[in-house]
């Protein structure tokens, strides 16, 4: 961190994708408000998953990140929350099963609400309006003043995710998890399909090899590892006045921590290395996520890792690659090959959500299943020509029936698209897609653990 940091730096740098607030004095309010109120995550959280993703850019373990690409306000309910988490636990258990390595969960989840958007209007049904930027600041209603930014928005959003988090923690830790829940995770929506079939088979071998362990004397009920999981929330740190109102001073280790989430990212389109993000970014010690995407050069690359993580301290820096299908080879071998010889510590993760965004022939913003998937595989090569860790993956999924990406194994056509497109923002995952995924992306990991 540098010497001039704080918390409100960020305010001498150019900032974009922010959005301007009509009443300062409404403004200043909430910010006062948030500032009182407590930090949604504690330091000591923030430097345990720290801790964990070092293991991950060791290749020791494996990174399952994953959620809504927006959470909303509408969506808000228990039944959404947990039905993401199970397929979580279920995708983290198939990869943990093929790549025989512990599987580190962090939810974009609890704090996912702005947006940065590529133009400052849309064409709604032949009308412009101001773009939605995420219900943290501004109403998806076609109407002009429902896309005014209105603070008191934030207030909304910090309930929502004390609400998500507190129901986060008791399903980790309170028996929701404990391993020999393994079938009861399935969700009855997704009970008739193939991908159930091969779960159900997976929890069965796992239901074996918890009675084989029990009968030598290891068991959920004298072991806390079988009973609970971690789990972290993460969100796109986009909104800075509400990031800043929630940064804290941690009274263990004397340095700031943001409270509204254990690890924060900045976008693709905000991280300009003297811009606002990086900025606060950089005085943070929480885990930090920094999106790569085709416009990325070497030398910015190396510049941010100077900022964000000058002490090279391991688990600090995810870099989250989203080229998309077809590009990766173009743009992450210079850019591993970069990290590699400066010997910069980061963890690599794929994003293959964010370069595969098109258009279906109905209209709708879809991904295909294929494209998804293709990008995962280009990252994994990449990684395995250049003899480097491919530490994870970042995926926009819901534990929802929603029929928003194209393909898997049901499969989605764009004409099936409109059934249920419920997204905020952009097309997520569901629940069946989300866990053929993660039984492509086992036996990826399964191969490698064989080779
Ligand atoms: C996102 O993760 O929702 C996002 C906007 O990604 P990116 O910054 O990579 O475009
Ligand atoms: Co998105």
């Amino acid at each position: 961190m540098s010497k001039n940091w704080q918390a409100n730096s960020w305010r001498n740098h150019p900032r974009i994708q922010m959005p301007e607030y009509l009443d300062g004095d409404a403004l200043a309010a909430v910010e006062a408000r948030l500032r009182s109120y407590p930090p949604l995550v504690f330091a000591g959280e923030a430097r345990s998953l720290k801790a964990k993703l070092a293991d991950v850019g060791a290749g020791k373990s494996f990174l399952l990140q994953g959620g809504d690409c927006a959470e909303s306000f509408d969506e808000f309910s228990a039944d959404n929350i947990r039905d993401t988490f199970k397929v979580m636990l279920q995708m983290a258990i198939v990869l943990t099963y093929g790549a025989k390595l512990p599987v580190v969960k962090i939810g974009r989840m609890a704090g996912q609400f702005a947006k940065p958007r590529s133009a400052p209007t849309e064409m709604i049904d032949g009308v412009e309006y101001p773009s939605y930027r995420g219900d943290i600041i501004n109403d998806i209603a076609p109407t002009a003043e429902a896309r005014i930014p209105n603070p008191e928005r934030m207030l909304r959003a910090y309930t929502q995710s004390a609400g998500s988090i507190n129901l986060l923690r008791a399903f980790s830790t309170g028996g929701f998890a404990d391993i020999r829940s393994v079938h009861k995770w399935t969700l009855e929506s997704t009970r008739n399909e193939a991908g159930y079939q091969r779960y159900q088979k997976l929890a069965d071998e796992i239901d074996d090899a918890l009675q084989f362990i029990a009968a030598a004397g290891i068991d959920p009920v004298n072991t806390e590892v079988m009973r609970q999981v971690s789990f972290y929330t993460s969100h796109e740190a986009l909104l800075l006045e509400y990031e800043e109102a929630l940064c804290r001073m941690d009274s263990t280790s004397n340095l700031p921590v943001a409270g509204s989430g254990h690890m924060l990212w900045i976008g693709d389109r905000t991280r300009q290395p003297d811009g606002a993000h990086v900025e606060f970014l950089s005085g943070v010690q929480n885990p930090i996520g920094l999106k790569c995407g085709p416009s990325i050069s070497t030398d910015d690359l190396l510049k941010l890792c100077d900022k964000l993580n000058p002490d090279n301290e391991a688990g600090r820096l995810t870099l989250i690659a989203r080229f998309g299908a077809g590009n990766v080879g173009d743009h992450l071998p210079k850019l591993v090959q970069a990290i590699q010889k400066e010997g910069r510590n980061v963890v690599w993760s794929c994003d293959p959500m964010h370069g595969n965004t098109i258009k279906s022939t109905t209209g709708y913003k879809t991904r295909p299943f294929e494209s998804i998937l293709r990008e995962v595989r280009e990252f994994f090569e990449v990684h395995d020509a250049e003899g480097t860790v491919a530490g994870g993956v970042h995926f926009e999924m819901t534990g929802k029936n929603v029929t928003e990406c194209t393909g898997g194994s049901l499969p989605l056509s764009d004409e099936d698209l409109s059934a249920r497109y419920h997204t905020a923002c952009d097309p997520r995952l569901n629940a069946t897609q989300s866990l053929e995924l993660a039984f492509l992306v086992a036996e990826e990991l399964d191969k490698r653990r064989k080779t």
